[in-house]
């Protein structure tokens, strides 16, 4: 037996030479290889040996091959834990990768128009109001003098949540709400979404925003009106833009316009224009002066005052301004598209 006890600590002292030298895994694992392997392992070599010893003998040896089993095996998952602890607390830096890109996001280009035209209101004396882009029947049409079953309400493809709830076709009923609360005088805007039942095309989305105007006081006049519009158009379009209104209809105001901007994405010369349709113009906003029977309906005195309202398409500006033939490059995230207006 003695060949073998030395065998056994000769082995030993191989091994702990060996766990010196374990710098990764794959180092541990050759040595796992060599030493436990249950055929060619150096330990099954011994246990092959046992045979050969008298049968007295092999309790005892084979109890000194496993202790030093159960030491090899203890010691070598011992260094992989430590491995695995190290490998992941200093993980390896390669300096030759390249770098991790930030994706910089940037102010909407609808944002931006917004806050311009905010600014030329608020520059006037305006203040800023909001409502509720779910709204009643009442607020949306009855309140607007549309009464029920008006033809008027066709104008407005309307999605309705159920019989008297609706997503609001137009920003017009804050009006109706800020009147509900303040007495006159009154000079609000009110920027926000709307929503219509509209297949989309070049102009048109189901979804876009407003900013309504409302101008509530003693002794207002269409003159007004279009005092207070031409020098917003021109604020933000420049002095020499060209302007056109024409006479309409909305129930909320009598009488009524619609205002034209000269198309500047053509410049009225071509026939084809996604945008004007070739006509050169092109509607951005619904004005007028406001119908005493709304002011009846949120107790305001229409023999005492008077009042004009617009209600102005944010899309359509801003695709004018910048020139853009597609509105749904507005509403398809991409920074590239986003990232141009920043800086104006
Ligand atoms: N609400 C109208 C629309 O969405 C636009 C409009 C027209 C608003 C005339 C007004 C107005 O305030 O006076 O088509």
């Amino acid at each position: 037996m003695e060949p073998l006890v030395q065998r056994i600590d000769i082995l030993r002292r191989t091994f702990d030479e060996a766990c010196r030298g374990i710098a990764d895994i794959k180092v541990l694992q050759d040595l796992r290889n060599k030493f436990l392997s249950r055929k060619r392992g150096y330990l099954a070599q011994l246990l092959e040996e046992l045979k050969s010893l008298p049968v007295s003998e092999r309790p005892e040896a084979g109890g000194r091959i496993n202790v030093l089993k159960d030491y090899i095996q203890s010691r070598l998952d011992e260094a992989e834990r430590t491995l695995a602890a190290t490998t992941t607390a200093s993980p390896r830096i390669d300096l030759s990768l390249p770098g991790r890109t930030r994706l910089w996001g940037a102010p909407h280009p609808l944002m931006l128009v917004t806050q311009e035209i905010e600014a030329i209101f608020l520059s006037m004396g305006f203040a800023i109001e909001e409502g509720p882009e779910i709204e009643t029947d009442y607020y949306n049409f009855e309140a607007l003098n549309f009464p029920p079953h008006h033809p008027a309400r066709d104008d407005w493809d309307t999605l309705y949540t159920t019989d008297n709830l609706l997503l609001r076709t137009h920003t017009s009923p804050v009006q109706i709400r800020v009147m509900e609360r303040r007495k006159p005088p009154i000079r609000i805007i009110c920027p926000g979404r709307v929503f219509r039942h509209e297949t989309p095309d070049a102009t048109h989305l189901p979804m876009f925003y407003q900013v309504e105007g409302l101008v509530v006081d003693e002794g207002i006049t269409f003159a007004n009106l279009k005092g207070t519009l031409e020098y917003f158009l021109k604020t933000f379009f420049g002095e020499k833009v060209k302007i056109r209104f024409r006479p309409s209809f909305f129930p909320f105001t009598e009488p009524s316009a619609e205002v034209d901007i000269e198309c500047l994405v053509c410049g009225g010369g071509d026939a084809q224009c996604r945008v004007c349709g070739g006509t050169g113009w092109k509607e951005i906003l619904g004005a007028g002066m406001v119908d005493p029977q709304v002011f009846k309906n949120v107790n305001i005195d229409p023999e005492r005052y008077a009042g004009w309202a617009f209600g102005l398409g944010v899309e359509r500006v801003a695709m004018i301004s910048h020139q853009l033939p597609e509105i749904k490059s507005f509403y398809e995230n991409d920074l590239r598209f986003i990232r141009q207006f920043m800086i104006k």
